[in-house]
């Protein structure tokens, strides 16, 4: 953690809108109460080993996930201050997280000793015949196991749906959040370019990216992406090659940086110093005139499904003006083409979690807006609302294997050009984006300005 989180007149407000905004959505529901439930240790199978305790996100909005570990739980209740229950057991194995004393001017802070003392006072906690719904991941066990009276209120879906739909759009809390958020990965871009151009190979970027943004591992939002070559053709490569393979034509990474539970989401590609990979440079710096101009055209009411269709309507350009395919952009456009050249959304919310909850909703009553037939990959549907955050990040890349068909159906494609850029993967480039009610801020680029 980079600095000791205070309370500030932002948190204070923050606190009061998720107060009522939980007391709506209870109350739209059908309850009087929600148990937010941190979640449980895990361990891999017959090992006393597990993945590293990461509290659920519906809790870590109310408290930051440092202050939190298994079996903690906050109780949201209407017309009452929120209760937060926190194990404080004696342990000489483990740190025991440190108590969020700036939180107690808005939640009553109670510490426990023992999970049974914890378990005991939660259990006393509520007035008898209260109905109470458990927001956490052991809900979903439970579910599977039948439905009863019981499971009915385990993760219910209309509370969930009615949280999901309304976490879109960031309170100034968050956004101060991500804005730090932004700028940890951004100083670890700034490294990674370097260690790129100073022709280190994927683990030593990696690393570099690691000790720039001052995180460890564990403390990323996901797991970096650091794909140099025809790498940068998988979209979620996961390994980093200790040592170059061969010549470095090209990097695409793709990482980011987490602040208090917060994500910024990043992508940047480079192309090789040197006059031969001249084609490539000037790919990306038509990407990156293709991704300024979708920005640019953001306004509020239009859908995040129609700005994800005009990329490929400008993909199809890019692909025409750098005479990658030998057709009119308006026939690539139509035959589908662009979709072999980027087979993913345009982007996704961004937030608490990195493919944030709640893309795919229509209203708080969980209506369903799922992603058109033509593009069953695009994680975020709704209509565009200020206040809300979320990534820009169009793609080109050329993967064999969905070249392949086209290749075979006899596509209007320059299979020279494509070939020769095979070696370099692909491009993608990735900024975060806050909407505003003319226009937008772009968390990733202002943070980067601030460097
Ligand atoms: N980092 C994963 C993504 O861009 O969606
Ligand atoms: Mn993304
Ligand atoms: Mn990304």
């Amino acid at each position: 953690m980079l600095t000791e989180p205070t309370f500030t007149a932002e948190l204070a407000e923050h606190l009061q809108h998720l107060q009522d905004t939980w007391q709506r959505g209870l109350t739209a529901s059908g309850f009087d109460a929600a148990w937010i439930e941190a979640g449980e240790d895990l361990l891999h199978f017959r090992d006393d080993q597990g993945p590293l305790f990461k509290a659920n996100a519906y809790l870590t909005q109310w408290v930051p996930p440092a202050y939190l570990s298994a079996g903690a739980r906050l109780l949201v209740q209407a017309d009452a201050r929120p209760q937060l229950f926190l194990p404080r057991p004696e342990d000489y194995w483990h740190s025991v997280p440190s108590v969020p004393e700036h939180l107690g001017n808005m939640l009553d802070v109670h510490t426990f000793a023992s999970m049974a003392a914890l378990t005991a006072a939660a259990e006393s906690a509520l007035p008898v015949g209260a109905a109470a719904a458990r927001v956490g991941p052991a809900g979903l066990s439970a579910a599977a196991a039948g439905e009863n009276e019981q499971t009915r209120a385990l993760n219910p879906a209309a509370l969930l749906h009615y949280l999901d739909f309304h976490r879109a759009c960031k309170t100034a809390h968050e956004l101060t959040l991500m804005r730090q958020a932004s700028e940890i990965g951004a100083r670890g871009h700034r490294a990674a370019r370097s260690a790129f151009a100073a022709g280190q190979p994927e683990f030593a970027i990696h690393m570099a990216y690691l000790s720039a943004s001052a995180q460890n591992e564990q403390e990323l939002p996901y797991g970096n992406i650091v794909a140099m070559n025809e790498h940068a053709a998988i979209l979620h490569y996961q390994h980093q090659d200790r040592s170059l393979e061969g010549p470095p034509l090209s990097l695409l990474i793709d990482a980011g940086g987490q602040f208090q539970g917060y994500a910024s989401d990043i992508t940047r590609t480079y192309a090789a110093e040197g006059a031969r990979h001249t084609v490539f440079r000037d790919l990306i710096d038509a990407m990156q005139a293709h991704q300024d101009k979708l920005i640019g055209s953001i306004t509020v009411g239009m859908t995040y499904a129609e700005l994800h269709d005009s990329m490929h309507r400008g993909l199809a350009e890019l692909l025409a003006q750098s005479e990658l395919v030998t057709c009119s952009s308006e026939d690539a456009y139509r035959q589908g083409i662009t979709r072999a050249f980027c087979p993913h959304g345009l982007g996704h919310l961004l937030g608490l979690q990195v493919h944030d909850a709640g893309g795919h909703l229509a209203d708080d009553q969980g209506n369903p807006l799922p992603p058109p037939e033509a593009y069953p990959s695009l994680r975020f549907t709704r209509a565009i609302q200020a206040g809300q955050v979320f990534t820009i990040e169009p793609g080109l890349y050329f993967m064999p294997q969905l070249l392949q068909p086209l290749r075979e159906a006899g596509a209007p494609v320059n299979w020279q050009l494509v070939d020769a850029l095979v070696p370099y993967g692909g491009i993608r480039i990735e900024d975060n984006i806050h909407v505003l009610p003319d226009g937008c801020e772009n968390l990733t680029r202002d943070a980067f300005a601030r460097l």
